[in-house]
């Protein structure tokens, strides 16, 4: 069992849109201190800079795993958890991050399976224009993740009418919502350094 006081939970945080005005990641962005203050590391990246092709298994028999899909894969074997904020796509995924996932979970030869997933973290999140706040797809991701062998924390947070909780600067002006955002985080890093003391992660 490791000593607490060396215990820093690395979170590899992301957005399933890549738009640049993404409410997603303003909503990440806010959520970024809050896992720092909780006292997570946190890596922020934008899979606008992942871009890969559609997955296809003919692919992935010609040419293997893109540089991309591997990049990724790559950071979520090095961090203990993730978080993504996620948009609603007909209450479902997006393709985006659909099919980044699907590249990351092809296995490598002599590699056990699932390794950028399997007994990691993840927290969830979701920002919509809707008043419903992206239930469905949060339901949709858990369900995924938690197949692919992820501890999905059971904290999630759905914001509504996220078009008029940012600032112009894109911070989050609701306090409700901020209280919602740090208990995702805290949870997140608390049950992270948890597993990382046991060993587990
Ligand atoms: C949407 N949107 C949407 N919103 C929602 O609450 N439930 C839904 O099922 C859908 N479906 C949907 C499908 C498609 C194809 C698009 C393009 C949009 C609206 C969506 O929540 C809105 O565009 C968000 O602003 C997208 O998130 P980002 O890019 O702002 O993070």
């Amino acid at each position: 069992m490791q000593n607490s006081s060396e215990v820093i939970p690395e979170i590899l945080v992301f957005a399933g849109s890549t738009r640049k005005a993404s409410l997603n990641k303003y909503l990440l962005k806010n959520a970024v201190p809050f896992i720092e203050e909780a006292g997570g590391r946190v890596t922020l990246i934008d899979l606008r800079d992942y871009s890969m092709p559609l997955y296809d298994e003919d692919l992935e028999a010609d040419s293997g795993i893109p540089s991309k899909a591997m990049e990724i894969r790559k950071l979520m074997e090095a961090h203990h958890g993730v978080m993504i904020a996620c948009p609603e796509y007909n209450n479902s995924i997006p393709g985006v991050l659909k099919n980044m996932i699907d590249w990351v979970s092809r296995p490598l030869p002599g590699e056990p399976p699932l390794v950028a997933f399997r007994n990691k973290t993840a927290a969830l999140l979701a920002a919509t224009p809707g008043k419903m706040g992206g239930l469905l797809v949060l339901s949709s991701i858990r369900a995924i993740l938690g197949s692919l062998g992820m501890i999905v924390i059971p904290k999630q947070y759905g914001l509504g009418n996220a078009k008029s909780s940012f600032d112009e600067d894109g911070r989050l002006t609701n306090e409700i919502a901020q209280k919602h955002v740090t208990d995702v985080a805290q949870q997140l890093v608390e049950v992270t350094k948890r597993l990382i003391q046991t060993d587990l992660l």
